[in-house]
């Protein structure tokens, strides 16, 4: 080879990298030892293992409104919450829901106990989950009882996340829930459509969710 060839692999392979590099996200310098989730050892979790699963709920969670919820210190401790940080819509969960579930109860959860998911596979997918108690704790929490495996989960996770077109930083962070609501519908139409999104904010009528629901071939559809 050529040192003139050299010097354009080198110089593309710094382009390409730069270029990756600048879509990635900020990852903790390290994860913490033990974030496996049992729900048995939690006083408000409960399983569900009987219900159906008619269709999906995507979670997305507005980071700015529940850092803002959480004490200094918690907020100090927390990667996502970290002030040199700042994460916008990010993926709460994903959710296998049963047709008019009556209650919270009424849908699936805690299908299986789950190995502690390895700390590679949870940092790939730090940039839409940025939290190793999350990843694992939506994993086993919800699914158990829907996917096989990890990796089914979170593949599936991701491409619908990527697939939505996500109204801007400033507006989520700014506008009335119906606005967000609008916003959100007219980005992703034709395809999507009013009674498959759900848009809920806090008492002071800040952001705090946005959930799109999919039937079983993750085509949208209404949240029941
Ligand atoms: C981490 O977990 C994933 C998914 O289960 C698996 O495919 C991968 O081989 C594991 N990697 C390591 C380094 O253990």
């Amino acid at each position: 080879m050529t040192l003139k060839l050299i010097i354009l692999f080198l110089i593309v392979g710094y382009t390409v990298g730069y270029r990756i590099a600048s879509e990635v996200c900020p990852l903790p310098s390290s994860l913490k030892p033990n974030y496996d989730f049992n729900w048995k050892s939690k006083s408000n979790e409960w399983s569900n293992t009987q219900a159906e699963t008619s269709y999906i709920m995507l979670a997305l969670s507005w980071s700015p409104t529940f850092c803002a919820s959480l004490s200094q210190s918690a907020r100090e401790n927390k990667f996502q919450c970290h002030p040199s940080n700042s994460f916008g819509l990010i993926v709460h969960g994903l959710w296998p829901q049963a047709l008019k579930a009556p209650n919270v109860r009424a849908h699936p959860r805690n299908c299986r106990d789950e190995p502690q998911l390895n700390a590679t596979f949870v940092k790939r997918y730090f940039c839409i989950m940025p939290d190793e108690d999350l990843v694992q704790g939506e994993w086993e929490k919800h699914g158990t009882c829907y996917y096989s495996a990890a990796v089914d989960y979170y593949t599936v996770t991701e491409n619908l996340f990527k697939s939505l077109n996500l109204p801007e930083y400033n507006f989520l962070n700014t506008a009335s829930g119906a606005a967000i609501k609008n916003t959100f519908v007219t980005l992703n139409a034709p395809k999507l459509f009013a009674s498959a999104v759900r848009v809920d904010t806090d008492s002071k009528g800040r952001l705090k969710e946005i959930k799109i629901c999919y039937n079983l071939q993750y085509q949208f559809t209404v949240c029941t």
